[in-house]
């Protein structure tokens, strides 16, 4: 489960095989970078993008930035020494590709666990495939257990498209329900919930659309394949001007003393209760994350 808020608007996807985008990550202003071993590198370039982790983690400086590896899926030929390699580097997290059950989440735990790996190091979980999604429950569920090392769920749209057969719209109307069933057992787990990427790196008004609707769908932010995609996301993850205003008056006004004690307030003709003062705390909270 998440403890304090890290803000996960902006989460970029770099191939581990791509040493010039490898490079261009300390000038980049997103919230969080994944290093690809899995579907952005080619089978023949595989074990020399592994090799190049350490390299990518060495010196690490800038702890704001969080920093995932994504492995190829333990079922594969590459799986064991990907997550080996990259455990040896402590990133913030390591993504698992193509889960589909909650065993698939615990072997890896334990295999983290049986090479004495910090438990800093969480897992974060592709949601992917269509075992994953009649799943969903029972696999968010280990967000419940810290032990389980579950921090985040990433929706792989590409290949769900792919395994399903729905027809990729710019609406997304086909993915939608299967989208908002994340959402709901992300937050069911306490889990983090990213949305998937959008391939038109080319087309910013309709990436900038396709931001406001996972944020209005509750997607906490949303990977990315292109640096160019970085703004849109930071913007439209992050909580309004008018939202904040309207967070600052309800701590506000419970902090008046005549509301001490009190469960439920009117504040401009609205009804208040204490579940909207911690729904604007967390806000503000997110605010003070970010920076803004
Ligand atoms: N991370 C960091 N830098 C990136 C980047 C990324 N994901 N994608 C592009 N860049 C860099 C390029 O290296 C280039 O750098 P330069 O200005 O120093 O030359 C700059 O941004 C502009 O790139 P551009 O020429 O517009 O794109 P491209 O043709 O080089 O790359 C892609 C296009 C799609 C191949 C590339 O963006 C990419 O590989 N994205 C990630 C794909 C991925 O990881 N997929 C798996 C998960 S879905
Ligand atoms: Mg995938």
């Amino acid at each position: 489960m998440t403890q304090t808020y890290r803000p996960r608007r902006s989460v970029l996807y770099v191939p581990a095989s791509n040493e010039k985008a490898l490079a261009k990550i300390a000038t980049l202003d997103c919230d969080g970078v994944i290093v690809d071993l899995e579907d952005a590198v080619a089978p023949a370039d595989k074990v020399a993008a592994r090799d190049r982790l350490a390299a990518v983690f060495a010196g690490r400086a800038d702890r704001r930035r969080e920093m995932i590896v994504r492995v190829n899926a333990l079922s594969s030929e590459w799986g064991a020494d990907d997550l080996r390699a990259a455990a040896a580097c402590e990133p913030d997290a390591i993504l698992l590709p193509k889960v589909n059950t909650p065993r698939d989440v615990l072997e890896a735990g334990d295999l983290l666990d049986d090479a004495f790996v910090p438990d800093s190091v969480k897992l974060w979980a592709m949601i992917e495939t269509p075992r994953a999604l009649l799943n969903i429950g029972a696999i968010a569920e280990l967000g419940r257990d810290p032990a389980s090392r579950l921090d985040c769920f990433v929706a792989g749209t590409n290949d769900l498209v792919k395994d399903t057969g729905v027809l990729a719209t710019p609406d997304r109307r086909y993915l939608v329900p299967w989208l908002m069933q994340m959402v709901l057992a992300a937050r069911a787990g306490g889990l983090d919930m990213i949305d998937g990427v959008s391939n038109d790196f080319r087309d910013l008004d309709g990436f900038a659309r396709q931001c406001a609707e996972a944020a209005a769908m509750g997607f906490d932010g949303k990977t990315l394949i292109h640096p160019a995609q970085i703004e849109a996301a930071n913007r439209a993850f992050a909580p309004t001007p008018e939202a904040v205003a309207e967070a600052r008056l309800v701590v506000e006004a419970f902090a008046q003393p005549g509301n001490a004690g009190k469960g439920v307030i009117a504040l401009n003709g609205r009804m208040v209760e204490r579940l909207h003062l911690a729904q604007a705390e967390k806000l503000l909270a997110k605010v003070a994350a970010i920076g803004a």
